[in-house]
């Protein structure tokens, strides 16, 4: 029998792509979303990539609770993953009760249904965010999360508590939260890929919306890093790398793998790339040269973070294997896409 994974926020940029990794590896997937941050596009892809016509699309909104219920009485599940949350760390500064209400109520509801109706296996979707600035990199899972840097993150933290809190309370819970770096890229079929609504916060939606013509010109924040070239370092995680990241966790909870009832993995590549070096291979491998120019530092930005990838690769049995030249490639066959050329 297949064993089936509720995904919530199955359409968005994550969420679709963690959705054709299950269905490609056996997996059943119930995709659920309230569409609030995203159209049908990511997953009509879904079902072009795996020829799933039939994939239904649950429009459930986590923090109604009737609906939940509703979900949960309607399909028989063995695991969930929680993608469903807000995500804009500017914007949850700016309106905090958006994000605590949304991504706090959301994730209580659905493992209160989950526990009701039998569903034992939770995976969070969590975040590089909740480290903040550490000194020691790589960023391990046992250095120490340090206060949270905004609103969005703080949810990350606190939902990650939540996870931890209710697989030591309610003994039959078992829960892995992966902390993901900085996903990057799309599917290779161009099908599917990160849709930012209005103006892009985050590097690679705003360079390949620059290259496309779409924006005029990108900053560059900041080059007086303490850093080899100036520029900010992060862990660049390719998206299908970082899908498949799920579908070994989802294994291991429902193959009774856990050591432990609750557990944590990063999930990046390990190596550190800079915005200039980032910049410079977008360029490099799609034959294109950016309108870019150096502006100030970002307010709230830390300069340099990146994981230690070993216990994924020991436990999960998983690690990044996509170059980022391929990886970048594909960030701009997709904004090609979706820009009809
Ligand atoms: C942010 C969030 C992280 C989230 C990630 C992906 C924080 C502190 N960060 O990471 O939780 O998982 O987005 O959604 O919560 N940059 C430019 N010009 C631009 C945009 C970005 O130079 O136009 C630089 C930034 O200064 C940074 C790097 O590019 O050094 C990456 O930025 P971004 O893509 O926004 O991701 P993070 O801020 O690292």
């Amino acid at each position: 029998m297949k064993k089936t994974v509720l995904v919530s926020g199955g359409a968005g940029y994550i969420g679709s792509h963690v959705t054709v990794e299950l269905l490609q590896a056996g997996y059943e997937v119930v995709v659920a979303d309230n569409m609030s941050n995203c159209d049908s596009t990511c997953f009509e892809g879904v079902r072009k990539i795996t020829g799933r016509d039939d994939l239904k699309l649950n429009i459930v909104d986590f923090c109604d609770k009737a609906r939940v219920e509703e979900l949960f009485s309607e399909y028989k599940m063995d695991a969930l993953i929680h993608f469903a949350a807000f995500k804009a760390v500017g914007e949850s500064v700016a309106d905090p009760l958006k994000y605590y209400g949304n991504n706090l109520e959301s994730f209580v509801n659905v493992i209160g249904a989950a526990h009701r109706h039998g569903l034992h296996n939770i995976l969070f979707s969590s975040s590089a965010t909740v480290y903040g600035q550490v000194e020691d990199l790589p960023v391990t899972e046992k250095t120490p999360r340090l206060p949270a840097t905004s609103p969005y993150g703080n949810t990350k933290q606190i939902c990650e508590d939540i996870l931890r809190d209710c697989t030591s309370a309610y003994k039959d819970i078992k829960g892995i939260a992966l902390r993901y770096f900085n996903p990057i890229g799309a599917h290779p079929s161009a099908l599917i890929g990160e849709l930012p609504r209005g103006v892009p916060n985050n590097l690679v939606p705003f360079i390949t919306q620059t290259a496309v013509g779409k924006r005029e010109c990108l900053s560059i924040f900041g080059n007086d890093y303490p850093t080899p070239d100036g520029t900010c370092l992060r862990d660049y995680i390719d998206i299908v790398d970082l899908a498949k990241a799920h579908v070994a966790a989802v294994s291991r909870m429902l193959d009774g793998k856990m050591e432990a009832d609750y557990e944590i993995f990063n999930v990046g590549t390990g190596r550190p790339v800079s915005v200039q070096e980032l910049v410079d291979t977008f360029e490099k491998v799609n034959g294109l040269k950016l309108n870019c120019k150096i502006a100030p530092r970002r307010d709230g930005d830390v300069t340099a973070i990146w994981a230690d990838t070993a216990l994924a690769g020991e436990k999960l049995g998983w690690k990044a294997t996509r170059e980022l030249s391929d990886t970048l490639k594909s960030a701009w066959e997709w904004e090609k896409h979706i820009a009809g050329k």
